[in-house]
């Protein structure tokens, strides 16, 4: 089953409304209108409402976070229902910044991934192991529970309805991405697992890598068979930087 390469970029707690208006000019006038693969950003939910008005019609914008509720009483928080009725198609669901800084536990996490779908957002669920568990030989393990938890909360079909990114903890912000081969064993084991849930479902979710994702690295990533795109981070903050990982997927998905 051939899948559609996914460009991601995880704008984080960066940009201004100058910068929005520089982005959207770039990506307006350097991506092409057709393209086979998906491109979304990712910036602050005070910047989502211009990026949604600004952007070309096939990039999707996503939210970096949201809240487990409806509505109500929470303060500084913002819901699913929000986020659908401004207009994003997406959302990022623990990613390991909110996990580490906000002490967001699977339970959690998993409560977020189920209020995106509930609202028609296409939930990316990020997870990863840290470098102690790596070296320690607990990778698959850690990256396993916190895909259980969603598992157990929403089931396969709902699971399926999203996103996964891969984003090694110690490969986050560092330069130092995982190499090719070792984002491809784990993206092969997350498949695998899915399997003895769902077969078909397993086979279509696409999983994106994260982590010192760039124009240099990205070809090598995205052309591993378990690797469906990127979750971009310090290389989504320039357009030039941007624009050189979408040509790699350009590429890929050319079948160049
Ligand atoms: P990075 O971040 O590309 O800057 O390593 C990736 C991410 O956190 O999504």
């Amino acid at each position: 089953m051939s899948r559609r390469l996914l460009v991601a970029g995880n704008w984080k707690m960066h940009g201004s409304m100058q910068f929005v208006k520089e982005m959207m000019a770039e990506l307006n006038s350097s991506l092409p209108a057709k393209i086979n693969y998906d491109v979304a950003v990712f910036p602050v939910y005070i910047h989502l409402y211009d990026v949604i008005t600004n952007k070309p019609d096939h990039v999707k914008c996503g939210a970096q976070n949201l809240s487990e509720y409806d509505d109500g009483a929470v303060t500084g928080e913002v819901s699913a229902k929000m986020l659908a009725d401004l207009g994003c198609d997406m959302v990022l669901v623990g990613h390991s910044e909110r996990r580490i800084r906000s002490n967001e536990g699977n339970e959690e996490v998993a409560k977020k991934f189920a209020q995106a779908l509930k609202y028609g957002l296409t939930p990316i669920l990020c997870v990863g192991e840290s470098l102690v568990q790596r070296q320690s030989g607990a990778t698959q393990t850690a990256v396993w529970q916190q895909i259980q938890a969603v598992l157990d909360l929403v089931g396969i079909e709902k699971l399926g309805q999203g996103v996964i990114a891969y984003e090694p903890v110690w490969a986050i912000g560092t330069g130092e991405s995982a190499s090719a081969e070792q984002a491809q064993e784990v993206h092969q084991f997350i498949r695998s697992q899915l399997v003895l849930n769902d077969d078909t479902i397993a086979r279509r979710i696409r999983i994106l890598y994260g982590g010192s994702c760039k124009g240099s690295n990205a070809y090598e990533l995205f052309s591993m068979p378990d690797v469906d795109g990127g979750l971009i981070g310090g290389a989504s903050l320039t357009a030039q930087d941007f624009m050189a990982i979408c040509q790699q997927a350009d590429k890929l998905s050319q079948g160049v």
